[in-house]
């Protein structure tokens, strides 16, 4: 192993308590323990195929030969004392270990990611058999005590929540609502980059079906204005975001005072986020940013809510299953993914009122027609970019100068990589067909291909 490489506590292995050690985790264990680790002769990326020595215990259930995903240079040479074999591939003689006397296992591969086939199983008996946990954890459980937590916390205060329409804002409205009624106010802040339809679509949607009263801010002129001949992306993206700050700063002032800032924070904000910190005098978690995904910068000074996050140890499928359980619609709760700055990065280049309009008109195209395709879950996005060009194109009689629209289809599991969807070219047709029929300003509908890496989804 690399000298210097990071260490843990040699206490843990007698502890009593079982570990499970995955990929460096199963090195460090060898090698605090005894046993021997080196620079394979061949590193191993990728598939393996899992050769079971016992399938017992750790590898109960889980099929002989099956796809595990591997990723490591190093090697485990010999076991230390205590140890014996579970399972090896054709370049990794000690893929799977146990010392089932101490509770200590380690397995080389990644049972964790989607791509290793049998990890669940795995992990399962990891869970449930050798650690003894019961599946106790249910939606509906989380409900009651997250409910409960939220009316002890906040007691006769009120509590502040930036409503984007996204499943976690929605999801954390509705549990917020069902603990302290209208001690909550939900502002929504139309940026002017929404959707067509949407702003008015979640406004009435939360007042009238779910009756939960939403505060609308309209401030698209002021957004539009913070944009107007801005062309690099990451400048739009500041721009919104500080923009996204003052509107909230205002408003919160208008209409609280509050004592809580609720967020969407999940699971994986709170691993990869420094964006919280907690108050020196009452250790309470208080915002300095709100959640990165309005791509914003710092709350001002004098506005420092305390927060109140009730997800954060929830992953983005668990909150879907929360939202669902306490009644928030599927039209929610499977949305396809929405950044941010919304359409203002889906132009290329500088924003107009007049490109805002083209690609708005283009994308709900796009949706109506992914929608009637039946292929709107199979698809990770699908969504119409517009780029700051012209062509030439003919439309009757007439020659045409006008802007080309790109269409992005893409599958992904988790956004990190992605490919372009094979969809059929009926559907296609149809959509560039309308498109250029139906939107003034656009006579070109090309198809992007590119997967990510190297393209990236979004086009800004
Ligand atoms: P990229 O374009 O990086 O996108 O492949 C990966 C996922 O992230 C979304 N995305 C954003 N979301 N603010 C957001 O809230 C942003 O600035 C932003 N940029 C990309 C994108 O839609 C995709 O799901």
């Amino acid at each position: 192993m690399i000298p210097g490489a990071p260490q843990c506590d040699p206490e843990i292995w007698s502890l009593g308590i079982p570990v499970l050690g995955v990929c460096y985790g199963m090195q460090v264990m060898v090698q605090q323990l005894g046993g021997g680790v080196e620079r394979a002769e061949r590193g191993e990326y990728g598939k393996a195929s899992l050769h079971i020595n016992d399938a017992t215990d750790l590898l109960t259930s889980v099929d002989n030969d099956t796809v595990m995903w591997m990723s490591h240079g190093d090697s485990v040479t010999y076991l230390p004392e205590g140890f014996e074999l579970l399972a090896h591939t054709d370049n990794t003689p000690q893929a799977a270990i146990a010392d089932p006397t101490r509770k200590l296992y380690g397995v080389q591969f990644h049972p964790e990611v989607v791509h290793s086939l049998g990890g669940q199983a795995l992990i399962r008996n990891f869970v449930y058999q050798i650690c003894g946990c019961e599946p106790t954890w249910t939606t509906d459980a989380f409900v009651e005590e997250a409910v409960r937590e939220i009316r002890a916390r906040v007691g006769d205060k009120r509590v502040l929540l930036a409503l984007s329409g996204g499943v976690d804002s929605s999801t954390l409205a509705f549990l917020l609502h069902r603990a302290i009624g209208d001690q909550l106010t939900c502002m929504f802040i139309d940026q002017g980059f929404m959707r067509k339809g949407e702003p008015e679509r979640l406004v009435k949607l939360f007042r009238d079906q779910f009756h939960i009263p939403v505060e609308y801010v309209m401030a698209r002129d002021r957004f539009l204005a913070q944009v107007v001949g801005v062309t690099d992306p990451e400048v739009k993206r500041k721009r919104i975001g500080h923009e996204f700050i003052s509107v909230f700063e205002e408003e919160s002032k208008r209409l609280g005072p509050f004592d809580y800032l609720a967020q969407g924070t999940l699971y994986p904000d709170v691993i990869e986020s420094a964006d919280t910190n907690a108050d020196i005098k009452t250790g309470e978690r208080v915002a300095v940013k709100i959640k990165s995904h309005h791509n914003v910068g710092g709350l001002p000074k004098d506005l420092r809510f305390k927060l109140i996050e009730p997800l954060r140890k929830l992953f983005k499928d668990e909150v879907r299953n929360v939202g669902r359980s306490i009644g928030l619609p599927d039209e929610i709760v499977r949305r396809q993914p929405f950044p941010g700055p919304g359409l203002a990065i889906r132009i290329i280049g500088e924003i107009t009122a007049e490109r805002l309009n083209i690609l708005r008109d283009a994308d709900l195209i796009v949706r109506q027609e992914i929608n009637r395709s039946g292929m709107y879950h199979e698809l990770w996005q699908a969504f119409a970019v517009l780029l700051p060009v012209r062509s030439v194109g003919v439309m009757g009689d007439q020659r045409t100068y006008a802007y080309p629209i790109v269409l992005r289809f893409v599958t992904s599991e988790d956004g990190m990589t992605a490919d372009w969807a094979r969809v059929p070219y009926d559907l296609l047709e149809t959509v560039a067909n309308r498109i250029v029929n139906e939107v003034r300003g656009v006579n070109r509908v090309v198809y992007d291909i590119t997967s990510k890496p190297p393209g990236t989804i979004e086009w800004e």
